[in-house]
């Protein structure tokens, strides 16, 4: 029993990450390492979850929303940047756990980022199919048809079914062949991407301020008696029910726009990476999140009060953005095509993030044993973890071509928020049993922050409703297997002990 909670010593992961002599190179700064920071962060969540967050829970009210995941991910953050000023090597929240809760601890927080990783990259691709089909259609007027750009759970209003969704397998193939070849190269096209991410979404605040209507901000959050609406795939939103209304639909939309925050952790998956981590990681965390809530704030402001919040569950579902430009912002379409173009660079740079974050925590596990050595043979001129790579192309491209985006996003927030809350007691856990560690960053406050950190998460777990938390609980129960089937037998830990 006492082996599940055998934990990595400090010492071996600090020498680990001194040792990038035979392993990953050193090539990220500073300001390298916010951008990558933003570049994960503002993609599908801000682009397409907001609008399903507003247009089925909170209304205009997704603002509230924004800044109560805001709060979840400022908590968690300062919690994570500690860790990551204390562990500077690449894996994220999984190595920071193996040290402070233990092996078993340490698995279920590895298995789970990968629901935030590869499960958000194939959300972030959906949103890529989807801006892409607007994109052909404003230049060509035609789009994919309908039932190859959509997965075979999804109908069309004119009750066509999708089949498979192409456009998503094939941005996924494209950066992973990107990622292969090397995340130096990576994190310049990626810093270009950010600049221009960040500037349409200024543009669009500033430009879409004056089109607000105030009846649609009125009221703020959704009545109970907002009635029922009919969808094309069969399915309703009924407002009266409690998680579709009121504050209790904020809360929801909490957990579904908390996909928008994720990210700023993966800055940490790169910490092997960069120069001085002890200083750029909290930095880097902390900047790049504190820039994006607020962008988020005054975005989902605008972008609430230029279209009412029903829109986003019919016609404005897809593609949310260049719809309420098109449709509630007359001479303005240019900007609408600008946006999409933008949003299909900003996605790319989201994917590739996550998609390096999820090769890298594999990387680490791998290392340890606790997953096959697959995943950390680095390619001999690259130096990259290519194979694995790869295989996760292949995972990732199943889920991004057949499942809808709404399952695959909500099952990455659950997963994340799941990891964040073990993250927050893992700050509590290591000041109790590494008191003289060095933290050149230092959680304030605490246990208070991490507490409340760990609440706050939970609180959105609870909101996004049983099938999520069912979901997130057969996810748990594989990990399991694979943990007492192969990771038992194969860590390296373990092997030490003995
Ligand atoms: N935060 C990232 C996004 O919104 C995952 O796309």
């Amino acid at each position: 029993m006492s082996m599940l909670f055998a934990k990595k010593p400090l010492s071996t992961l600090l020498a680990e990450a001194s040792d990038s002599e035979k392993g990953l190179k050193r090539t990220l700064g500073a300001w390298a390492l916010v951008a990558l920071g933003i570049g994960a962060i503002i993609g599908a969540g801000l682009f397409v979850r907001t609008a399903a967050a507003a247009g089925a829970h909170a209304g205009s009210a997704v603002t509230i929303s924004f800044i109560i995941a805001a709060i979840g991910c400022a908590l968690a953050g300062l919690c994570y940047a500690e860790f990551a000023s204390m562990i500077p090597i690449a894996g994220s929240a999984y190595t920071y756990s193996y040290a402070t809760m233990g092996e078993f601890v340490a698995w279920i927080i590895g298995w789970d980022l990968v629901l935030e990783y590869a499960l958000g990259a194939a959300t972030v691709a959906i949103g890529w199919s989807q801006y892409l089909n607007k994109l052909l259609f404003i230049t060509f007027g035609q789009t994919i048809p309908y039932e190859w750009s959509h997965s075979p759970f999804q109908v069309s209003e004119a009750g066509v079914s999708g089949i498979v969704n192409l456009p998503a397998m094939f941005i996924l193939l494209l950066i992973s062949l990107l990622l292969v070849r090397g995340t130096q190269q990576s994190a310049v096209v990626n810093t270009i991407i950010v600049i221009v991410k960040v500037c349409i979404v200024i543009l669009f605040i500033i430009l879409g301020w004056q089109f607000i209507n105030p009846a649609n901000h009125t009221p703020y959050m959704i009545p109970e008696t907002a009635g029922v609406v009919n969808l094309s795939d069969g399915s309703t939103v009924d407002y009266s029910k409690f998680w579709n209304n009121g504050f209790a639909g904020v809360m929801t939309g909490a957990g579904i726009v908390f996909f928008a925050f994720i990210g700023f952790d993966a800055v940490s998956t790169a910490a092997q990476e960069t120069k001085n981590p002890a200083k750029t990681m909290p930095f880097g965390i902390l900047i790049s999140l504190a820039v994006c809530t607020i962008l988020y704030i005054l975005f989902s402001h605008v972008l609430t009060g230029v279209a009412p919040y029903q829109d986003f569950l019919k016609s404005g579902s897809e593609a949310s953005v260049a719809y309420a430009i098109d449709t509630y912002m007359p001479g303005y379409g240019w900007l609408s095509t600008l946006i999409t173009v933008a949003i299909l660079a900003g996605f790319s740079s989201v994917i590739l993030v996550m998609l390096l974050g999820q090769t890298r925590v594999f990387y680490s596990m791998s290392k340890d044993g606790l997953v096959p050595k697959i995943f950390s043979d680095l390619h001999p001129k690259f130096r990259t973890p290519y194979k694995s790579q790869l295989l996760f192309l292949v995972f990732v491209s199943l889920f991004a071509g057949f499942i809808p985006d709404h399952v695959v996003g909500n099952m990455t927030s659950i997963g994340t928020l799941f990891a964040f809350v073990l993250v927050c007691i893992g700050v509590i856990v290591m000041r109790k049993s590494n008191p003289e560690a060095v933290r050149t960053f230092k959680t304030p406050l605490v246990p208070f922050v991490p507490i409340l950190g760990a609440l706050v998460c939970l609180a959105m777990i609870v909101s996004l409703g049983r099938e999520n938390w069912e979901r997130l609980g057969v996810w748990l129960l594989i990990g399991m297997l694979i943990y007492f089937g192969y990771s038992v037998k194969n860590s390296k830990v373990r092997k030490s002990l003995k």
